[in-house]
């Protein structure tokens, strides 16, 4: 049906400019389709509006050797491309479920724009079920007088990570097919030939990822399940946190050992303040829905969310444990970005605090090496210098564990401040370093001051 051929990707956002960047780093010919205009302004330029490591310098490569091109326009795209990736963003919409809107007007568009065979590969994370809707949706638009034939819907999850998002495309563990064509879903996997031999420059000869074939929904499904599974790991080792703090042990050590248990892994379970980014919430919250539009009750997923609630809020109440009252202190937040190498704010547990900070009436500064500001939070002062946040702060709350915070000068924070508490929500710094300027140390189940109980001294 499709032969070897140019690639076209819908949507530039985080997922869209990433594989499209990578597409024609590894040799094909790339149209990609963003239709804000100050966006693809910035993308012809060959340059990434958002901050991803490597990113600026893929897409710099490929719009000067020509194998990257950005339009607006569909017909371009699509005359010039039959594989067409799907990589338009699916926000939180009502309850619980992701709001389509942006993938039916692409799908639309897609339909308009369909002279020839094309494979549609989806890339946003969609409901379990999506692929049989847009081929209906592009169906209608094509009218009963073409052959539904002439194209097929592939669904090719992604599971890149911001913040190391071009290492992820290009080395992946495993890429994901789902399809109902076989030649559909081999003609996808031949654009990711390079990437599944490590064909290319950069390519590593030991990376070969594993790639699974699939139905549809199930690839829809893994998705899904994959950033459950993550989030619930993150959720889980924050409860046995909770539960260390109160039994005297040590989350990192336990955390550490458990990894060490290759069942288990390391991965995921550092505690801390929680999960937060435009992925987990939604995806854990969508799967939910699934689960009760079918009659369900999903406790497990219901508890991985709660918990990750609940995280936010501990931060305050130690504040409030230690600041009585809490009104009127001042409070340094260090860390924006819902986590290091990225500058996303979409559910960062940083918003939660300072906004709780400010209802409680407590007086919030912050710094983040990316993040200047939130409209969210049109009031919150920030700084472009932390020693500068911490000048006269009651407390120093650590929010995201970017590289150049894990190695502050404590001595400096500690003449800087005017109170002495230190809440590290990352568990990333030494308590005995921070102990050593004066300060008070305060992690989430690790750093407690460990005093043997008379028992112990048998
Ligand atoms: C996540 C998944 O990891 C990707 O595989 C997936 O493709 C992506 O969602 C998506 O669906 O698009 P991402 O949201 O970019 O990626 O970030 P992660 O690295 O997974 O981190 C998510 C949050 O978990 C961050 O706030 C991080 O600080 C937190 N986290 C992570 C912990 O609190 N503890 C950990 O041990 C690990």
């Amino acid at each position: 049906m499709i032969s070897d051929s140019g690639i076209s990707v819908i949507g530039s956002g985080y997922v869209g400019t990433v594989v499209a960047a990578c597409m024609a780093k590894i040799g094909h010919e790339v149209v990609g389709v963003e239709i804000n205009p100050e966006k693809l302004a910035m993308l012809q330029g060959g340059s990434s509006y958002f901050y991803e490591p490597g990113l600026d310098e893929l897409l710099r490569d490929g719009v000067d050797n020509g194998n990257l091109t950005f339009t607006d326009d569909y017909e371009l795209a699509m005359a010039n491309s039959e594989v067409v990736f799907l990589c338009v963003d699916t926000p939180p919409g009502e309850g619980g479920h992701p709001d389509i809107t942006n993938v039916t007007a692409a799908a639309k568009s897609i339909g308009m724009a369909m002279h020839s065979p094309h494979v549609i590969v989806t890339k946003s994370t969609v409901p379990v079920g999506s692929g049989n809707w847009l081929t209906s949706t592009i169906e209608n638009v094509l009218g009963d007088d073409v052959d539904s034939d002439v194209f097929s819907v592939v669904s090719n999850p992604e599971f890149l990570r911001e913040g190391s998002a071009v290492r992820d495309f290009l080395h992946p563990e495993r890429i994901v097919l789902g399809g109902t064509h076989p030649e559909a879903v081999d003609a996808v996997a031949a654009a990711y030939d390079p990437i599944l031999k490590q064909a290319f420059p950069g390519g590593r000869a030991t990376d070969h990822p594993i790639l699974v074939k699939t139905d549809r929904s199930t690839a829809e499904t893994i998705k899904y399940a994959a950033n459950a599974f993550l989030a619930t790991k993150i959720s889980f080792i924050n409860e046995i946190a909770e539960i260390c703090e109160w039994v005297n042990a040590d989350v990192k050590e336990v955390a550490r050992a458990m990894g060490l248990d290759s069942r288990i892994s390391a991965q995921f379970l550092q505690a801390g303040v929680g999960w937060g980014g435009s992925c987990f919430g939604k995806d854990v919250e969508a799967l939910a829905a699934t689960a009760r539009a079918h009659g369900q009750d999903p406790s497990l997923l219901e508890a991985t969310m709660a918990v990750n609630f609940k995280q936010r809020h501990r931060v305050i109440t130690k504040l409030q444990q230690h600041l009585r009252p809490l009104r009127g202190s001042r409070v340094a937040l260090l860390g924006l970005a819902f986590k290091p190498e990225t500058d996303d704010v979409r559910d960062a547990p940083a918003i939660t605090i300072a906004k709780e900070l400010a209802n409680r009436g407590a007086i919030v500064r912050a710094y983040d090496p990316l993040v200047k500001q939130i409209p969210e939070l049109p009031d919150l002062q920030t700084s472009s210098d932390p020693y500068a946040v911490v000048q006269s702060a009651d407390a120093l709350v650590l929010v995201t564990e970017w590289d150049e915070l894990r190695h502050l000068d404590f001595e400096e924070v500690a003449s800087k401040m005017r109170g002495n508490l230190v809440i590290d929500g990352r568990n990333v710094f030494d308590p005995a370093r921070v102990r050593a300027a004066g300060l008070t140390y305060e992690g989430m189940g690790t750093g407690h001051e460990i005093t043997p109980r008379a028992s112990d001294a048998w």
